[in-house]
């Protein structure tokens, strides 16, 4: 069931799609070519950056998908900044590739350059993160995660995490967001308070929020600044596992022990994050998946032949206590 963002039915999406797919074709890009031999196909992707563990396995992932379906890959790394995005997108649409695929930023901002890519007849796929968007025939599909429910899952599991430890008392919590304005930081807010208004109003408490950039760096820099202002912080919400792995540094600096004085519950599921918990330093982990490269390329071939798509293609994902850490860390693929 489609719950996120606004979207449109699938009947539009696959109109879209359609449309778009029938327009490249009009202009010789995606179909066989006259000698009968097929024409590679040209994916045009802006990326984010490089701010994670998580960001770098999604680049792979899209890199050796692209290389296994025999498409070209245009890629580039935005650096965190909507502008080079943008930049990179209006590149894109000069070198009239085929299709074009990026994960924003941020929600806002994107109708002006997507209007060009629908001028210029390029299909756009959003993969990882949403946009928000007065037209929704601006792109075909977003392929990516359910933030929203991502939140709940944090809050769902922290109410274990606080069982396990025996805790009595008020819940202080320290909540390290996502860049903001970006689709993972907003709902991953969003789906924690909404479990948390519900269940816990008397009880648990976000005594200081901040963004720390999705970066390790940025975790321990504001954790640290955490510490100082509210020394009785016993819980940190870290929207992803690089900044709850920076937050550990400044706890530990501060002569407090992470995952005991204060329990942690991040998101993502990188390595370096199970390691972590595996030493007992974070309580649990909401995974967010990040190898979406294999799905992306068969939504653009989808695009390309035309077929029709489900406006949000969702990960399937798991959530990871404590205790499970040392067996499934073998097998963590990112
Ligand atoms: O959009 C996905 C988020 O972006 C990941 O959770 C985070 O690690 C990344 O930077």
């Amino acid at each position: 069931m489609l719950t996120r963002r606004n979207f449109l039915t699938a009947a539009v999406g696959a109109a879209a799609a359609a449309g778009l797919a029938a327009c490249a074709k009009e202009d010789g890009k995606s179909s066989d070519s006259p000698g009968g031999g097929s024409k590679t196909l040209t994916l045009g992707f802006s990326q984010v950056g490089s701010e994670s563990g998580w960001r770098t396995a999604n680049s792979d992932s899209v890199k050796s998908a692209a290389k296994e379906s025999g498409y070209t890959l245009k890629f580039s790394d935005a650096q965190q900044k909507q502008e080079n995005q943008i930049s990179a997108i209006r590149n894109y649409i000069a070198q009239k590739v085929d299709v074009i695929a990026f994960s924003p930023v941020v929600v806002t901002g994107w109708d002006a350059v997507l209007k060009e890519a629908k001028a210029a007849k390029i299909p756009v796929v959003l993969t990882d993160r949403s946009v928000e968007t007065s037209d929704e025939s601006l792109y075909v599909t977003l392929v990516g995660s359910d933030f929203t429910d991502e939140g709940r899952r944090a809050a769902k599991i922290l109410e274990k995490v606080l069982d396990k430890a025996g805790h009595k008392g008020p819940v202080k919590i320290a909540q390290l967001e996502g860049t903001t304005g970006a689709a993972p930081a907003i709902e991953r807010a969003k789906g924690f308070k909404e479990v948390m208004d519900a269940d816990h109003a008397d009880d648990w408490k976000i005594v200081v929020s901040q963004t720390g950039e999705f970066t390790r760096a940025g975790g321990k820099q504001v954790m640290a600044a955490f510490l100082q202002s509210n020394p009785d912080i016993n819980v940190l919400y870290a929207h992803n596992d690089d900044m709850g792995l920076g937050a550990i540094q400044a706890i530990e600096a501060a002569g407090k022990k992470p995952g005991k004085d204060i329990l942690i519950v991040t998101v993502d599921g990188v390595k370096d994050g199970f390691i972590a918990m595996s030493e007992g330093k974070i309580n649990a982990i909401v995974e967010c998946n990040p190898l979406l490269g294999p799905q992306l390329m068969d939504v653009v071939q989808k695009v390309k032949d035309g077929e029709k798509l489900e406006r949000w293609i969702k990960t399937e994902e798991s959530d990871f206590l404590q205790d499970q850490a040392k067996d499934a860390l073998p097998s963590r693929k990112y």
